[in-house]
């Protein structure tokens, strides 16, 4: 054979692979979610998602140490209120559980990045989005408490907020108040291609934001969409988004890709609690290796072309990362 081409010269060694990697990864990338529990004192464990915790505010910075020790700078807040009323008050107030947690964070770690979900179901009794009208979240009166919501949040001292809701506006709605207040320079990451996924079980259970009544289709994207997500990512950089987001992230490496080359604006991928879950139980169940499914899964959202990546296992793809297994 005369061949001229022969793609295996460069995968004959380690080196050579590694040298020729065309996906870059890096901690820095890297953003871990942490449920903080108003109810709590100390750590317990997350039964839905095995090897998480839910922290009290007592102990909040021992899941910043952990981030800190695995070289995870940032952080995503997901606040578990002690009160819950048809309208989600807990959630802007000034001593609420995410509120009260930032603080402590910034008190100790100020240069700790903190990324607030901006959100009403784990507020409201009835685990909707928003404020109900009837049987359907009003998207309008919704953007009111989103605002407030996210202002509330940067008052306390949060770097970044991140509405998850789904409302139509809600992006302008939070620039305008952010801005109103002189926050003009705290950034919004927008959940812009959230879909009604099945992938949010296990969060929900960790969140306790399940809906009682209906599901979230009237306002998350129809998994059959694509130029939907696309016309969402458009609308929110027009109401003034910083960073764009696809979520879920695996069943979703289309749109991550499609999104990231219409686009010019950072775009984070969150690999979701439905995905953690997975591969903790087929893990579990000795059916695959748990450690080469993280890391490859991690890469393949970064090679569909997201900048950076909200997962459970920021701390162990960190590590996965040092070592050179990836990136
Ligand atoms: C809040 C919110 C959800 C998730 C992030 N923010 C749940 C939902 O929309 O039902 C899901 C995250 C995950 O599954 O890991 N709305």
């Amino acid at each position: 054979m005369e061949l001229i081409q022969r793609p295996r010269r460069l995968r004959g060694s380690d080196a050579v692979r590694r040298l020729c990697r065309e996906t870059r990864l890096s901690p820095d990338s890297l953003i871990y979610p942490i449920f903080v529990d108003e109810t709590l004192q100390g750590v317990r464990p997350i039964q839905s998602l095995p090897g998480q915790n839910h922290y009290g505010l007592d102990s909040v910075n021992q899941a910043v140490e952990e981030c800190l020790a695995a070289g995870v700078n940032h952080c995503i807040l997901f606040g578990l209120p002690g009160e819950k009323d048809a309208v989600g008050s807990s959630a802007w107030a000034k001593h609420g559980v995410v509120q009260q947690a930032i603080r402590a964070i910034k008190q100790k770690h100020p240069d700790f990045y903190v990324i607030t979900d901006v959100c009403m179901c784990e507020y409201t009794d009835h685990g909707h989005c928003g404020i109900l009208c009837g049987d359907t979240v009003d998207n309008d009166q919704t953007l009111e408490v989103l605002a407030k919501t996210a202002l509330s949040h940067v008052e306390a001292g949060a770097d970044m907020v991140a509405p998850s809701d789904m409302m139509d506006g809600r992006v302008a709605a939070i620039r305008t108040i952010l801005d109103d207040h002189g926050y003009e320079s705290a950034p919004i990451m927008a959940y812009s291609a959230k879909y009604a996924s099945a992938f949010y079980g296990p969060f929900r259970s960790a969140a306790g934001s399940a809906p009682s009544f209906g599901d979230r289709k009237g306002y998350q994207m129809d998994p059959h969409n694509r130029k939907e997500a696309l016309k969402e990512c458009a609308l929110d950089i027009e109401e003034g988004a910083d960073i764009l987001m696809v979520k879920p992230a695996l069943s979703y490496l289309d749109i991550i890709r499609e999104c990231a080359d219409a686009y010019d604006l950072p775009l984070c991928a969150y690999s979701v609690s439905g995905e953690y879950a997975m591969t903790k139980a087929a893990a579990a169940a000795g059916l695959i290796d748990e450690y080469r499914i993280m890391c490859e899964s991690a890469l393949s959202v970064f090679r569909a072309g997201a900048n950076m990546l909200i997962t459970y296992y920021a701390k162990e793809l960190a590590a996965a990362i040092r070592k050179g297994d990836i990136g």
